[in-house]
Parts: structure tokens; C-alpha cells; sequence
């Protein structure tokens, strides 16, 4: 089949056709998603928190994220290829922005950038566009703003936040992005921020009624175990799959019914003669 692009992306909205974006973080998984048709893949910098077992996504680096992106550019054929922008690349200047953008396409073989922030980022998105860099924004529950949200919560429910957010969108459509995530917002307002602009909006607990979603695989695999968001369905209990998977194992091993004769390899007698 074809590559997703983000033509494609525009294309769908469209048409009417929902778009679908995972995560995934190393080259395994981004094999198998590809293999199923997914639209897209971001390496989201969710990856702090469900790979390397942080509190929060504001210490994960842009080395780190560079390391994972090359993990799935090698895994992934036909799906667009989306790198997260960590907290303080993309903030300093938009020349750094532009830098740091860059590697995601140049060193990590990423198809597009994904920032956080909405009309206090529009001259960032700008300049990264203008370097022919495909953008994607994300607003709403920004997880890189944990520390001024204290927590993470739904945002746009009341009125100036709600205006906030749609003007952060339109923003974002302005300055060149080719789509962006509605990250904890309600549905009502994710559904009229999607009729105000004509980039797709990509929900992750934003309702029903975005052009596409996106879901941490993690927890549509249910193998993070600390914390399942509201707005997560679990397709799976991996978790319970792996456990079980590892207590085969374990008692395989301790009744010695594990290795067996098949597993093994073998040695010619005359030369182990020799040996003993
Ligand atoms: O880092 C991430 O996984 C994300 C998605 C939840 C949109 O930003
Ligand atoms: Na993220």
C-alpha cells in the first residue's frame, strides 16, 4: 500500500475518512502497527512516562527522543512519521526550534515535528514550516505544561479558556501546521474547533467528533499499568498476558520442562570424546 502523507491527512478530512495515530516507541511495535494499516505514528514524548517510568514528560531529552524515532523509522514503511518535540527545544528561539526540528527529519528519518502550545507557539510553527518541516500541533492538556496546569486536567471548559483554545487552533491552521491534537477537552468544543478549521483535529479524550484520535499504545495494550486515563479504551490486558507468559516460563524452567531437546544444539561424539 501507499505512504501516508500529510496530503493524506488534509485529504481525509476532506473526505470524511477518520484518521489513526498510536504511539510507539521502539522498532518491534512500529512494525506491527505499520503492518496494520495505521495512518500515522507518533513518537511521543509520552515515552517518558511509559517507557522510562518518569512522573512526567518534562525530563525527557531530545537525545532520548532522537534514539526512539530511529528505533521506529526502521520498523515503519506507509505510516507518517511523527517526532514529539521535548520541553525547551522548541521554547528558547525559533531558530533553536528550527534546529532541533530538523534532526527529527534529518538524523531520525521522521516525515514531521509535533509541538505543544497554541498562538504563544504560532511564530515557532512558522519558521519550522518555512524550513519544510511539517508540523502538527497540540493543545489542550499540553502534558509540557504540567507544572503551570498543577496536574493533568481537562482545559477549555469554561468560556475564555474555550475561546482560548479555539483561537490557539485557528493560530496554529495560520501559521502552517498541517493538523493538530486535542489533547483533554470537551466534546462540544473539540467538535467546533473542528467545524472552525480546515486542518484535521486529532482527539486523544476530545470526543467523537474529531477528523481522527490517537491513543499511548501502552494504554490501549494495557501494559502500563500505573495509571489508565478515562478517555483510554483497553483492547487488550497484556499485562495479564505477559504475566502469565512469565509464570509459563518461570515454572517451566524450575520443573526442568524447559529447555527441551528441540531447543538445544547438538555436538558429534568423537569430538566430544575428546573432551572427557
Ligand atoms: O506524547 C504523546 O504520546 C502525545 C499524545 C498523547 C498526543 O503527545
Ligand atoms: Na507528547
Amino acid at each position: 500500500s501507499d505512504k501516508f502523507t500529510t496530503q493524506s491527512f488534509l485529504d481525509a478530512k476532506k473526505n470524511n475518512r477518520k484518521i489513526t495515530m498510536l504511539t510507539g516507541y521502539d522498532y518491534s511495535m512500529a512494525q506491527i502497527l505499520d503492518g496494520c494499516g495505521i495512518d500515522a505514528i507518533l513518537v511521543g514524548d509520552s515515552l517518558g512516562m511509559v517507557v522510562q517510568g518518569k512522573d512526567s514528560t518534562v525530563e525527557v531529552t531530545i537525545e532520548e527522543m532522537l534514539y526512539h524515532c530511529k528505533c521506529v523509522a526502521r520498523g515503519a514503511k506507509n505510516a507518517l512519521l511523527v517526532g514529539d518535540m521535548p520541553f525547551l527545544t522548541y521554547h528558547v528561539s525559533a531558530e533553536e526550534a528550527v534546529r532541533n526540528a530538523g534532526r527529527f527529519i534529518q538524523e531520525a528519518k521522521m516525515n514531521a515535528v509535533k509541538l505543544e502550545g497554541g498562538r504563544s507557539m504560532a511564530d515557532t510553527v512558522r519558521a519550522i514550516v518555512r524550513a519544510q518541516i511539517p508540523v502538527m500541533g497540540h493543545i489542550g492538556l499540553t502534558p509540557q505544561s504540567v507544572n503551570v496546569f498543577g496536574g493533568f486536567k481537562v482545559q477549555g471548559k469554561e468560556e475564555r479558556a474555550a475561546r482560548a483554545l479555539v483561537e490557539d487552533a485557528q493560530a496554529l491552521e495560520e501559521a502552517g501546521a498541517f493538523a493538530v491534537v486535542l489533547e483533554a477537552v470537551p466534546e462540544p468544543l473539540a467538535r467546533l474547533i473542528t467545524e472552525k478549521v480546515q486542518i484535521p483535529t486529532i482527539g486523544i479524550g476530545a470526543g467523537r467528533y474529531c477528523d481522527g484520535q490517537v491513543l499511548v499504545v501502552n494504554d490501549l495494550l494495557g501494559m502500563y499499568a500505573d495509571f489508565t486515563p478515562k478517555f483510554a479504551r483497553r483492547y487488550a490486558n497484556l499485562k495479564s498476558t505477559i504475566a502469565e507468559a512469565v509464570g509459563g516460563y518461570i515454572g517451566d524452567v524450575r520443573a526442568q520442562k524447559f529447555p527441551e531437546k528441540q531447543h538445544t544444539f547438538s555436538m558429534s561424539d568423537e569430538v566430544l570424546e575428546k573432551l572427557y
